[in-house]
């Protein structure tokens, strides 16, 4: 039977992945790198500095570890300031009504996101009172497509995997809800998240009803 409910956040709650792109866009720019929203699609769900790697080797640049890490701290600081713009208008449509659906028939909610930032997030949208457990980059040192960061918050709910469903849009994402066993719903194109159990264009249409219809028997 189905419990809980994990949610990843950059692009399910709310679209800061467009906010992650013009700030690694600009750091980009600044290198001189070329940085595209090609190339961005691959560091969806992906850590910092998984992502700054990545961008890297796209780029054939040669550059020392500690100054990577100056890089990506760079990038975080373009990141975190442009947090400053979201308010509790900037849920993706259909996200608010979901977890607002949630707490009234009493389901288990976590947070299981890569970012280390997600709780200034969830504070911009006034959204910390849907969570019972924020599972984020602070809480495992193994990223996605690592199914650690949702054991977590399963385990926060004292629930088994099976006994909850994750909302992601990334295809790292899926990877980690089907390796920890978990029902997974994905969120985007079929080239992106096709292998979920079940896929939606957005939030919007991932209602309670829909998740419902398609997991009938575990309701
Ligand atoms: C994920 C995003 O949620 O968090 C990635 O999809 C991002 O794009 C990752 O790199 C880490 O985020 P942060 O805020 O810790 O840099
Ligand atoms: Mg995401």
């Amino acid at each position: 039977m189905i419990k809980g409910f994990i949610f990843d956040l950059d692009g399910v709650i709310t679209d800061t992945a467009e906010l992650h792109f013009q700030a690694w866009k600009k750091l980009s720019d600044d290198m001189g790198w070329d940085f595209d929203r090609e190339v961005n699609e691959r560091l969806r769900g992906v850590s910092r500095m998984d992502s700054i790697h990545i961008i890297k080797d796209h780029n054939a640049a040669e550059i020392p570890e500690e100054q990577l890490v100056e890089l990506a701290t760079r990038k975080n600081d373009i990141y975190v300031n442009s947090l400053d713009q979201i308010t509790p208008k900037d849920y993706l449509p259909g996200a608010q009504e979901l977890l607002t659906l949630l707490r009234q028939e009493g389901f288990s909610v976590a947070l299981g996101s890569a970012s280390k930032n997600s709780t200034k997030v969830l504070q911009q949208l006034d959204a910390i009172k849907f969570f019972d457990i924020i599972g984020d980059g602070n809480s495992v040192s193994k990223s996605k497509p690592a199914p650690d960061i949702f054991l977590f918050g399963a385990g926060q709910l004292g629930l088994k995997p099976e006994e909850c469903i994750v909302y992601e849009d990334a295809e790292a994402g899926i990877d980690a809800a089907k390796a920890g066993g978990f029902h997974a719903v994905g969120i985007g194109p079929e080239e992106r998240v096709g292998h979920a159990d079940i896929r939606f264009d957005s939030m919007a249409e991932a209602t309670l009803f829909e998740v419902k219809s398609h997991f009938d028997e575990l309701f």
